[in-house]
């Protein structure tokens, strides 16, 4: 195995796009802007040409105006995907096939912290910190129904039931379970993947999902779903799967018995 492979010093996103590009249409506007402003102040320029000059400065002013007044910095998307392209392009396993769990548990300890980092931009805040709640599994284990990913669970969960398994019962209000994940393609290709979070709401907030809410959070940060928002459509399929265990089980799975860490007393 071979990783922090980084060849490559100049990064290009999965389109090979290098930074400039990647950084998105608001860098270029902010570049624009820039532009267009030194344009109209350095050259002694005739009337019309420094009007359109200045028409120029107006739209593109306006528009990161209008970015910083909904609170989105106009480089934040650009920072974002170059973090996120961080993550994918500068790791790299020779064995994809024989990754076994030892493998497995040393290229995510070199994986997570840059990835907690990038579901932390969700600003949802049941992930914030999550890595140093308790750990459920010995190792990522490997789910190759789902392209490839490997899996880690951790809960903050009152009195520590999450980790009576079969025998926790219901869970409490405030038990934040989270699934992060990373995939490892054919050619050895490591890549950040989506983390899945429950969240156990207050009695009769939530009764069509058992008071769950099931949140998506992308690799790069975004959130995809929750099923309290306005997203709710996009994680619909959450619910309707772990409601097979809802009457057994209070909605929950738990790992696979082989890597569970040893049950609470
Ligand atoms: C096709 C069935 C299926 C779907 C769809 C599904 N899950 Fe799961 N989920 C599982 C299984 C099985 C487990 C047990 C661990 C494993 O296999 O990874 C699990 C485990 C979990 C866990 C750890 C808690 C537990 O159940 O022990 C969380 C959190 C979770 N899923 C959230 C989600 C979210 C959020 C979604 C939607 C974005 C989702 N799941 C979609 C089957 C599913």
């Amino acid at each position: 195995m071979r990783v922090g492979d980084d060849r490559t010093k100049t990064w290009r996103d999965a389109a090979g796009r290098g930074p400039i590009a990647a950084a998105g249409p608001r860098s270029v506007r902010a570049i624009g802007t820039a532009f267009a402003i030194q344009f109209a102040a350095s050259r002694p320029l005739g009337a019309p040409m420094r009007a359109w000059a200045l028409a120029i400065v107006l739209v593109l002013g306006v528009g990161a105006c209008l970015d910083a007044l909904r609170g989105r910095p106009a480089h934040a998307d650009g920072a974002r995907t170059a973090q996120a392209s961080w993550a994918a392009s500068h790791f790299r396993v020779d064995n994809p096939a024989h990754l076994d769990d030892e493998a497995a548990e040393a290229l995510y300890r070199k994986l997570v912290d840059r990835m907690a980092g990038l579901y932390e931009l969700s600003r949802e805040p049941n992930v914030e910190g999550y890595t140093r709640w308790p750990r459920y599994v010995r190792s990522p284990y490997l789910a190759a129904a789902h392209g490839n990913r490997y899996h880690t669970i951790y809960a903050r969960s009152p009195e520590g039931r999450y980790g009576r398994y079969e025998r926790a019962g219901e869970m409490l209000p405030g038990t934040a379970i989270v699934k992060d994940s990373f995939s490892v393609s054919e050619d050895g290709q490591v890549h950040p993947g989506p983390l899945s979070l429950m969240e156990k709401l207050e009695p009769g907030s939530s009764p069509e999902t058992g008071d769950w809410r099931f949140v998506e959070i992308m690799p790069d940060g975004s959130l995809f779903g929750s099923s309290t928002g306005p997203s709710r459509e996009n994680v619909a399929h959450c619910a309707t799967c772990h409601r097979a265990v809802a009457q057994t089980h209070d909605w929950l799975y738990f790992p696979p018995p082989d890597y569970r860490v040893d049950p609470a007393p």
